[in-house]
């Protein structure tokens, strides 16, 4: 068997030869035998539906007359320089061997169509840049399609011809006004990516289909990602699946077009799991983050930025720069990949108020477990501090922004969760609290005289330790009962405990501590009410940790020798603070034993009623 000029034309000596040949690639009732001789001798032509409406030529002009700026005769030679020398940076940004500056340039020398469209995406990008006029554009482009149309129906697998749509399809992607949704409606009035897709399946070897097919990949991810659509139809979506020379095309990661080409394709892969119809189970999730990490591991350094700008409350995710564009490109691929994942993750919720340093410990501990899905709280993206960075380093981390004393911000919130877990959680943790106002260390008779401080300090307590965890848990508590684990945490504190303030001889933090034990309270009326739907509540003091607030107190000797002291007439063998890693795998370890048996209890992290510290 002869392969034709183009890769997409092959030639057999009988018909059965051939089918056998592309048994496995194209389905039966897609091709069609051209023969002039019966079964002996003709060519094997593959047709698609999506190649059969009619083509309408989008966005254009209703004459092709010649612009006046073209009879100078001067244009032409400077579309093609402008075409080679800017364009393909980004068509070739895939390709080691630019084929889009050579071969299809070749190409086009005896293909009209595809010279037409070369000019026609050429004097569009000019004319967005302001330096031609529209009218040129428009006159090529016209030209392109009166004279690709009547063709396509009997080639649209030729090279020459899938370049010229692909640049076509450019244009109207490049459009201003056209939305993401206008510019896919006219493109698939054009030829859809199945075809694309069809004629690489169909030339598994040809380079130049590949890369042919990787540009109007990347059209259909900027699409997908805008529009959140899936990426290809399942017809399309069986026919990449048996592509599988994909993957080892794109291996070798130390050549900067392939490893730009490789994460273009994962970003493609995530956006396809994250909107197509199968369920995002578990085990499909962990597959993708890995080839996200391998490709951010084994790309080469020159890929890294050269400059990194810290997050700014203006600019959450910092600004990165880079050597030259095509790395440019491979970050942008990377992050629309990486936002996929943290925003997709598979409905196994951990959840948790906080950002602060435990807060960040156990998002932390948590995270390190891909079939964990962390959803951290924060009161707002300007006191996010690196927790925006930890989610993009781990994609099962999603951040949302809620105010806990407010149950109107809860509620959006919980519908936030709803959308990202199909309406389950497994476990709340609630972490935030209020430590009370500036009398926070006035003992009790301190407040005489002043009634309006003790207010303040009793209510503002309140509001952070009591109401804005009843708040929590009845605006999560639909999601609760869906979920496996069902259970809800209330992070508190050795200072409520009634023991702990009589053997520490401590008078001060009246609100925080009065507070807190009412919490406890709370939390063991909740597991009262709920202990019949299985949910299990439980108070967990985290012991004295080594918390920004801790260090700060060690800075102030007279206060933490203060504090060391009463403390030690709890615990006489303690030191200090424990780290935030030991208090966060302690609580853990006692929120994994919680059962029906413990449930409403008040616990230190080490277990039991006593080992404060
Ligand atoms: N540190 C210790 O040694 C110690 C000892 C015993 C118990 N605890 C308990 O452990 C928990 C965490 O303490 P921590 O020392 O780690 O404190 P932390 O890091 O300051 O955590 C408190 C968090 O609560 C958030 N928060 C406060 N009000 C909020 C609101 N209205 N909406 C949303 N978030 C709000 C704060 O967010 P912003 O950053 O936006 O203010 C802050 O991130 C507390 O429940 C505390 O009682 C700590």
């Amino acid at each position: 068997m002869r392969q034709g000029k183009h890769h997409d034309l092959f030639f057999a000596e009988d018909r059965g030869e051939l089918l056998n040949f592309l048994d496995d690639l194209i389905p039966q009732e897609k091709l069609q035998w051209v023969s002039e001789d019966a079964n002996t001798s003709g060519q094997l032509q593959c047709l698609t539906t999506t190649i059969e409406p009619t083509l309408t030529p989008p966005l254009l002009s209703p004459t092709a007359e010649e612009p006046a700026s073209l009879l100078n005769g001067h244009e032409k030679p400077r579309l093609l320089r402008y075409y080679k020398t800017v364009m393909c940076k980004w068509f070739d940004c895939c390709d080691p061997s630019k084929h889009w500056s050579t071969t299809i340039l070749e190409l086009a020398e005896t293909c009209l169509p595809l010279k037409n469209a070369i000019l026609a995406v050429a004097s569009k990008h000019l004319s967005l840049i302001g330096n031609m006029d529209e009218s040129v554009t428009l006159h090529y482009q016209s030209l392109a399609f009166r004279e690709l149309l009547p063709a396509l129906s009997s080639s649209a697998y030729e090279l020459d011809m899938l370049a010229a749509v692909a640049l076509l399809r450019f244009i109207v992607q490049m459009t201003a006004n056209s939305t993401p949704d206008s510019a896919e409606r006219n493109a698939i009035s054009l030829l859809g990516i199945e075809v694309f897709v069809e004629a690489w399946s169909s030339n598994p070897h040809s380079i130049t289909h590949s890369v042919i097919f990787m540009n109007v990949l990347r059209l259909y991810i900027h699409a997908a990602w805008t529009s959140k659509q899936s990426l290809l139809s399942e017809l399309a979506k069986s026919r990449w699946k048996r592509c599988t020379l994909m993957d080892s095309v794109y291996s070798d990661l130390s050549d900067p077009r392939i490893c730009n080409g490789r994460i273009t394709l994962i970003a493609a892969q995530m956006l396809d799991y994250c909107y197509d119809n199968e369920p995002k189970t578990a085990e499909r999730w962990p597959g993708l983050c890995e080839k996200l990490d391998a490709w951010l591991t084994n790309k080469p350094a020159s890929f890294d930025p050269i400059e990194e700008c810290e997050p700014t409350a203006a600019q959450p995710f910092g600004a990165v720069r880079f050597d030259e564009e095509i790395q440019a490109i491979a970050w942008v691929y990377y992050c629309i990949a990486g936002l996929m994942l943290i925003n997709n993750a598979p409905p196994s919720v951990v959840f948790w108020f906080s950002k602060e340093v435990r807060g960040f410990g156990f998002v932390q501990e948590l995270a390190a477990k891909p079939e964990n899905h962390v959803i951290a709280f924060i009161r707002s993206q300007s006191t996010a501090g690196e927790l925006n960075k930890l989610a993009v380093q781990h994609r099962n981390i999603d951040v949302v922004e809620a105010d806990l004393f407010n149950p109107e911000s809860l509620k959006k919130a919980a519908d936030e969760v709803t959308a990202k877990t199909d309406g389950k959680l497994d476990v709340l943790i609630h972490n935030a609290f209020s430590a009370g106002t500036e009398a926070m260390l006035y003992k009790p008779t301190e407040f005489t005289g002043r009634e309006q401080e003790l207010q303040n300090e009793i209510s503002e307590a309140i509001k952070g330790n009591v109401l804005g965890p009843i708040y929590t848990i009845n605006a999560f508590l639909p999601l609760l009962r869906n979920g496996t684990e069902k259970k809800i945490i209330y992070i508190s504190t050795g200072a409520g405990d009634i023991e702990v303030i009589r053997v520490s001889g401590q008078p001060g933090q009246l609100g925080y501590a009065s507070s807190k034990a009412a919490g406890n309270a709370v939390i063991a009326k909740y597991a009262a009410e709920l202990a019949d739907e299985g949910i299990k509540t439980l108070s967990l003091s985290p012991g004295w940790v080594n918390t920004d607030a801790a260090q700060m107190l060690q800075q102030n000797e007279v206060m933490f020798n203060y504090f060391l002291k009463s403390f030690q007439k709890v615990d006489p063998n303690l030191k200090g603070p424990i780290s935030v890693q030991e208090s966060v795998q302690a609580q853990l370890a006692v929120i994994a034993a919680l059962d029906a048996a413990t449930s409403g209890r008040f616990l230190t992290h080490r277990g039991d009623a006593t080992s404060w510290f």
